[in-house]
């Protein structure tokens, strides 16, 4: 059904909203006051746009010829401006329904290009063969020849890569692609592959030139080279298949660096959910620094990036399941500030416990506003004072941030 509608707002997810006869109509790629012409799809509340009557006067042109089409990214069509006014009220609504009024910093821009990991489909799309992102609520596959949100390295290699890794599928229909951006070149990690021998040998007799470092696919590793490292900050740090990594270099120097002002001259820390290292061996040049994690092979890295460290202050590792066995009070006693940077799920169980301890400085590290602002609620309830609140925009043209906060007692 076609309809005519003016935008109120945008969702969370960045579709533009409209007040339809049934309710509300989501409707991609559109902004706030802009009437649109769009097709209706029955009984799920979406729309397809199919054209913008009056234009807002922040619609300005994408800068990627995919967009409106490719589903990674919902807001390139917004002035810079706006686009990251909205992001922030997303943090403020997301702290505000929890009872939180707080001052939030303007968000800090991130640049285009500078993202190092893309989570990639390969697969048989609309026009053949195609490694790229889902179109937006849908299944088809949008072959990516450009993508101006990744870094030159990664956007450069796609066409190339979509050809190499086709034969390692062996007759499956799709597979999920993880491509990193490494010291060494591309780390490449395959989910859904069944190579034979022979095509896997056809493939690593190609990548060196098509700068690709190592392939894990399912789980199995071959490294073309030597074993793929990561600059984390300013240290080299080996980069186990599948460990986590800020998404964006520039976003994680934003974010060491509102992390070293948050714990302040603190000489004992602890990094909960430390991944990497990112936060302990950026911390680790002054201050003593624990950091707890569950996946073993990226403290083991971190470990050992310490120990080929000049001049770090001691760094100890904990394998930890901090959901389940969160780091009580009582351990928490003697660190003079804490860092967490859980996964999307957030961390109530160690917030409830962090409630209940001493330590005067906390830094809080989050990809999703809401679960922020849930563990943040448990901490004030405890009698911590959130100083300061900035979002980091990490994730460039999605409905997604980053969201750094300092709470202190
Ligand atoms: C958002 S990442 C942050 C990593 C690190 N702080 C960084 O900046 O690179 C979350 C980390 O939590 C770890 N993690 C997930 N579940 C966990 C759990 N139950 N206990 C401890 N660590 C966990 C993940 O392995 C991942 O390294």
């Amino acid at each position: 059904m076609e309809l005519e509608v003016e935008i109120t707002h945008l969702g969370a997810q960045g579709d533009g909203v409209a007040q339809g006869p049934e309710g509300p109509i989501f409707v991609p790629f559109t902004l706030p006051g802009e009437r649109v012409r769009i097709e209706v799809d029955p009984g799920n509340g979406h729309a397809a746009l199919i054209e913008v009557l009056a234009a807002s006067p922040d619609r300005i042109a994408p800068i990627c010829p995919h967009f409106g089409i490719c589903g990674g990214c919902a807001l390139q069509h917004m002035e810079q401006g706006a686009y990251l006014r909205w992001k922030r009220e997303q943090v403020v609504a997301a702290l505000k329904s929890r009872g939180l009024d707080t001052e939030v910093e303007e968000v800090r821009p991130v640049a285009p290009g500078t993202r190092r990991r893309a989570g990639l489909t390969l697969g048989r799309g609309t026009d053949g063969l195609a490694l790229g992102y889902r179109r937006a609520r849908s299944h088809d596959l949008i072959d990516v020849a450009v993508c101006p949100v990744l870094s030159q390295p990664i956007a450069a290699s796609l066409p190339k890569l979509r050809a190499a890794l086709a034969p390692l599928m062996g007759g499956k229909r799709e597979a999920r692609i993880t491509v990193t951006q490494t010291t060494e070149g591309l780390d490449i990690v395959a989910e859904g592959f069944r190579p034979t021998a022979a095509a896997f040998g056809a493939f690593a007799g190609k990548a060196v030139a098509l700068g690709v470092a190592r392939v894990t696919a399912d789980g199995e590793s071959i490294a073309m080279g030597a074993a793929p490292t990561v600059t984390l900050g300013e240290m080299e740090v080996k980069l186990p298949p599948g460990a986590f990594l800020q998404a964006s270099r520039d976003a994680e120097a934003v974010l060491i660096g509102l992390v070293r002002e948050g714990v302040g001259g603190a000489k004992r820390i602890a990094d909960l959910f430390a991944g990497l290292g990112t936060f302990t061996l950026a911390l680790a040049g002054n201050a003593t620094v624990d950091a707890f994690e569950t996946d073993e092979a990226a403290l083991s890295a971190l470990s050992e990036a310490a120990r080929r460290t000049p001049k770090l202050k001691p760094v100890r590792t904990f394998t930890r399941d901090l959901f389940r066995s969160p780091l009580g009070a009582k351990e928490l006693q003697g660190y003079d500030a804490t860092v967490f940077d859980p996964p999307r799920a957030g961390a109530s169980a160690q917030a409830a416990e962090l409630a209940k301890s001493r330590v005067p400085n906390v830094v809080a590290v989050s990809c999703n506003p809401g679960t922020l602002a849930r563990d943040l609620r448990l901490l004030v309830d405890g009698g911590y004072r959130i100083a300061c609140v900035v979002p980091v925009d990490q994730f460039l043209f999605s409905p997604h941030i980053e969201v750094v906060a300092h709470l202190m007692r």
